[in-house]
């Protein structure tokens, strides 16, 4: 759909079968990207830096009888998440945020379903924003309707500024986790009104708290590969930050664990650098043996 509405994304090829998938990741080298078809938990995507993990991700996929994966060229540049509230051709964007997709600092080790996040993000402007909504969000939205099946629901944008302008890594229907967790914290708008406004086609301007929001991911240890569960948690009483559970429950009164991404911790404060000294400082107060998370959080944006 994206091709069919000259919408900006990866070059890419669709495959069924292990030998001519294998063929085309040897012609195009690395680094390349395996997306295997259906619901993965957030764990589908491959981004292979070596053709040796390409092709372990490739075998892994067609274990699967007939599955379908598609390969594409890895964008390189910054990413950055864009929501909208979407009804058929009414499209208000939310503000920006951006995950961290990788395990480990310094955007190292295996994709996970988001590490960390923070919103608002200065290096994506105004400028880039509109741009973005024009080539990507509206089309996206308006070639849903012309294709006979119109959106309603939060449309999510995976996106990548790259020299060429930006490209779009995916579409989901529904909120982004972590982006959620930063970006309605900072919505002053009652959010009931925007979704009527949206339900009823009107305008609407939406009202944003300038205060930063940055929130770290608390992991299963071997997150993504497995998860814990059962593993106590201590000291999230001790925290001043909002803190929302993923992968936890309560069990005989206790805390514990239950997935692999299982609680973020969100700290709101005037600067991205103040956001990120009180969500770690909230962080080190948390206390389990199975859990880790990245240091880096945000650091990107403040070089
Ligand atoms: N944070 C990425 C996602 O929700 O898909």
């Amino acid at each position: 759909i994206m091709m069919k509405y000259q919408i900006p994304t990866a070059a890419y090829q669709t495959f069924r079968d292990y030998d001519c998938a294998y063929a085309y990741v040897m012609a195009q080298g690395a680094p390349i990207v395996i997306k295997e078809d259906g619901l993965k938990a957030g764990k589908g995507v491959t981004v292979a830096k070596t053709i040796e993990e390409a092709e372990e991700a490739l075998k892994i996929a067609f274990e699967i009888p007939n599955n379908q994966v598609v390969i594409e060229e890895c964008l390189v540049g910054f990413e950055f998440s864009l929501i909208c509230f979407v009804n058929g051709t009414t499209v208000i964007p939310m503000e920006i945020a951006q995950d961290h997709k990788c395990a480990y600092d310094g955007d190292t080790g295996p994709n996970t379903g988001g590490m960390g996040v923070y919103s608002p993000v200065k290096r994506i402007t105004p400028a880039i924003i509109e741009d973005t909504m024009n080539q990507v969000m509206r089309p996206m939205a308006e070639a849903m309707v012309e294709e006979g099946h119109s959106f309603t629901g939060f449309l999510y944008g995976g996106l990548m500024l790259t020299d060429d302008g930006v490209k779009t890594i995916e579409f989901n229907a529904r909120f982004g986790d972590p982006e959620a967790e930063v970006i309605l914290p900072r919505l002053k708008t009652d959010f009931i009104s925007v979704i009527q406004a949206v339900m009823n086609h009107q305008e609407i301007t939406l009202e944003w708290d300038d205060q930063v929001t940055l929130g770290v991911v608390m992991a299963s240890t071997n997150y993504p590969a497995s998860s814990t569960k059962g593993a106590l948690i201590e000291g999230v009483e001790n925290v001043d930050s909002m803190v929302y559970y993923m992968g936890a429950k309560r069990h005989n009164a206790q805390l514990v664990t239950d997935g692999g991404r299982v609680l973020i911790v969100v700290a709101k404060a005037d600067t991205l650098a103040a956001a990120y000294e009180k969500a770690y400082e909230d962080v080190h107060k948390i206390h389990c043996k199975h859990l880790f998370y990245r240091n880096d959080i945000g650091k990107k944006d403040m070089e």
